[in-house]
């Protein structure tokens, strides 16, 4: 899966990003175009302007996780799992959502699955070994859809949307006020930490002050526990298998306001790095099982999991 495609597919691929972009700013100038001319409110792209590009991007996000009306509905358990793969064009970047199913299948207890969209993942969160899941999603925009799908999953009795992001300081109190005492060991000693699965799908390129936020999310694991990580990452350009023109069309993106259009996600990140000094002050993780992939592209990927010391 990770051998470079052809010199032409790898540039094809380098086009992704900016389709995507594409689309994303198109629902930023209809926002924009609709605020103005529809509800009059003519200072609104100056003045609200984050409150407009949030909206932009929870329309496209929806746009983007519904699978498109021809596409033919999964008929088995096996095929829902690899629902995300006929997604709209861009959905499956790289092949990247062929690495989450066989991850996921192995989250299990008190799961919390950072910044949850639209739900695409749950399909692959129905174990009965998974007591409780809560999805912090700040994107309120995307909560409807995302309450229709814990439904349509028969998951939503153990399914806690929370309209927060995954910062301690907000995913704390979001955590109380569920009323489910989940934190009630935590704040006690919060060496008992909190969950026994931590999901990050796709979100820490988002997460703002992400190094901070990855220590926090350790800090809520409890011991033993693990975090399952599948997320695109900075290309190591300095490595063998790295591309020196993937790291600059990166930055080109990063320039032209990738990150504006897309929910605040950056091409840039270490996240590896960040996952892996998380630990430090316990002297590591217990088990790091993670995988590099399409070293080659726009959006290589870091997956696979990481065990808290017991
Ligand atoms: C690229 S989407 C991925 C959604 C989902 N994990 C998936 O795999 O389909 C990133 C999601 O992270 C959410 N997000 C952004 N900032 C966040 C934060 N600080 N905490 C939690 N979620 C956040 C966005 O609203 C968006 O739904």
């Amino acid at each position: 899966m990770t051998t470079p495609p052809p010199l032409g597919d790898r540039l094809k691929g380098m086009l992704e990003p900016a389709q995507l972009m594409t689309w994303a700013m198109s629902h930023y100038i209809r926002v924009c175009a609709e605020a103005v001319f529809k509800k009059g409110e003519i200072f609104a792209p100056i003045l609200q302007i984050h409150r407009l590009r949030d909206e932009a991007f929870g329309r496209f996000w929806v746009e983007f996780s519904t699978p498109a009306p021809n596409a033919a509905p999964p008929a088995t358990a096996s095929e829902t799992e690899t629902e995300t793969d006929t997604f709209q064009p861009g959905r499956n970047t790289n092949g990247s959502s062929d690495l989450i199913p066989p991850l996921l299948r192995t989250a299990n207890g008190i799961v919390l699955d950072i910044g949850p969209g639209t739900g695409t993942q749950m399909p692959l969160l129905r174990s009965p070994s998974i007591s409780t899941i809560y999805g912090p999603e700040p994107c309120t925009g995307l909560h409807e859809k995302l309450r229709a799908k814990a439904i349509a999953e028969g998951i939503s009795s153990k399914y806690h949307i929370l309209p927060c992001g995954a910062a301690a300081s907000q995913l704390l109190p979001g955590l109380r006020e569920s009323g489910t005492g989940v934190t009630e060991a935590y704040d006690s000693d919060p060496r008992n930490g909190i969950f026994d699965t931590i999901i990050c799908v796709r979100v820490l390129c988002s997460v703002p002050e992400m190094e901070r936020t990855v220590d926090e999310l350790y800090g809520m694991l409890k011991p033993g526990g693990k975090l399952l990580v599948t997320e695109h990452v900075v290309n190591p350009w300095r490595t063998a298998k790295g591309s020196v023109l993937a790291r600059v069309v990166q930055s080109f993106y990063q320039l032209f306001g990738w990150s504006f259009f897309i929910g605040d996600c950056a091409l840039d990140r270490d996240t590896e790095g960040a996952l892996l000094r998380a630990a430090r002050l316990d002297g590591g993780w217990k088990v790091v099982d993670l995988e590099k992939n399409f070293a080659w592209s726009v959006m290589p990927y870091v997956s696979g999991t990481l065990v808290k010391k017991s």
